[in-house]
């Protein structure tokens, strides 16, 4: 039987992913990549509904496809592509936006969260369609799987119901419902400063987010003066309800050097917590250079990523045309 397809992608955001989505989604992406039929999309049309300026957001773009080459997306086993290179996904997010409830999409506590900050009229219909469009991405490829973070359950269930929809109105197969793909291993990244709350892009402009292309002097000075608990005892053990910041600070070690998290607290144990953070922000800075230099090798060379890339394009455009062309029938179009 063919491999499962998979289908992931994350926005080409301003500067550059981080240690997060380094171990929550680019392991993960490089793992799969060996038993699934898997494509990694920069997401650039969703990056529209933030209104950045086109120059910046070519730009990012391309850093962002640096980030998932640097991180272990190999496009000989995968299918690496910009989404607005494949023009399918806007053709398909138009018909399942036709089959989509106005109220429906207006119970998605992203749009909620994100409108209420922005106001009507700040708001665009964009933000309000993001989900159909993220169904489209996922639809378009017949896609099995979809490995999601928390925040995007919701859009993935609204996919779900979509493909079901559709299945019922336009006759069995005309859409394949995907299933979420949740890696239960996988820790989350805690932020540096505020170690009960989840790394996340959206804490940019505080300190303790360790960005994957920023200068490793700064992400060892960020990891040194992380927040650790008052702890006279200077225990150094996993536990995160008890221990939040050292026990995040054991998580990035084990990220950055694939060893165990309980070995290397036992060997910090007994000892000040200066020592695990003199030597974690010395593995930080191991990792992120030759991460760094990976992507350079990429956007030294604009040509050869833009090969990389159109190629990765007309990949998913052979597996995306027949699946729309089989809606665009099933629809009376
Ligand atoms: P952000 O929170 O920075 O906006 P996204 O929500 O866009 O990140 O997530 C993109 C991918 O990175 C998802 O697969 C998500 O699970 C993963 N991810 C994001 N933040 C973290 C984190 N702090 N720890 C582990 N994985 C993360
Ligand atoms: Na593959």
């Amino acid at each position: 039987p063919a491999a499962p397809r998979i289908f992931s992608g994350m926005q080409p955001t301003d500067g550059s992913l981080h240690l997060g989505n380094y171990l929550g989604a680019l392991t993960q992406w490089a793992k799969l990549q060996d038993d699934h039929d898997a494509l990694y999309c920069v997401v650039d049309l969703h990056a529209l509904t933030v209104g950045p300026d086109p120059a910046a957001l070519r730009e990012r773009t391309r850093r962002t496809a640096a980030q998932y080459l640097a991180g272990g997306v190999d496009p000989e086993r995968s299918i690496l592509f910009v989404q607005s290179h494949v023009a399918e996904h806007a053709e398909l997010a138009w018909l399942l936006s036709c089959q989509t409830g106005f109220g429906e999409a207006g119970r998605m506590t992203q749009f909620k969260d994100k409108s209420a900050k922005q106001g009507a009229e700040g708001t665009t219909v964009g933000l309000f369609t993001y989900p159909v469009l993220m169904a489209a991405d996922i639809l378009l490829y017949d896609t099995a799987l979809v490995p999601v973070g928390e925040d995007q359950r919701q859009h993935l269930e609204l996919t779900r119901d979509l493909a079901e929809r559709l299945n019922t109105r336009f006759g069995a197969g005309t859409a394949v419902v995907p299933e979420a793909h949740i890696v239960k291993a996988v820790a989350k990244i805690q932020d540096l400063q505020e170690p009960t709350a989840k790394m996340s892009k959206s804490n940019a402009g505080g300190k303790g987010v360790i960005w994957l292309l920023e200068d490793p002097k700064k992400a060892a000075k960020a990891i040194k003066s992380a927040v650790t608990d008052a702890d006279e005892s200077y225990g150094v053990r996993f536990d995160p309800a008890a221990k939040p910041g050292i026990s995040n600070l054991l998580t990035i070690f084990s990220a950055v050097t694939g060893r165990d998290k309980d070995e290397i607290a036992a060997e910090y144990d007994g000892r000040g917590y200066g020592y695990l953070k003199v030597d974690l922000a010395d593995a930080v800075v191991a990792f992120l250079e030759p991460f760094q230099a990976r992507a350079q090798t990429y956007l030294s060379d604009p040509a050869q990523l833009d090969k990389v890339l159109a190629d990765g394009a007309a990949r998913a455009r052979e597996v995306a045309r027949p699946v729309l062309d089989r809606m665009y029938d099933r629809f009376g179009l």
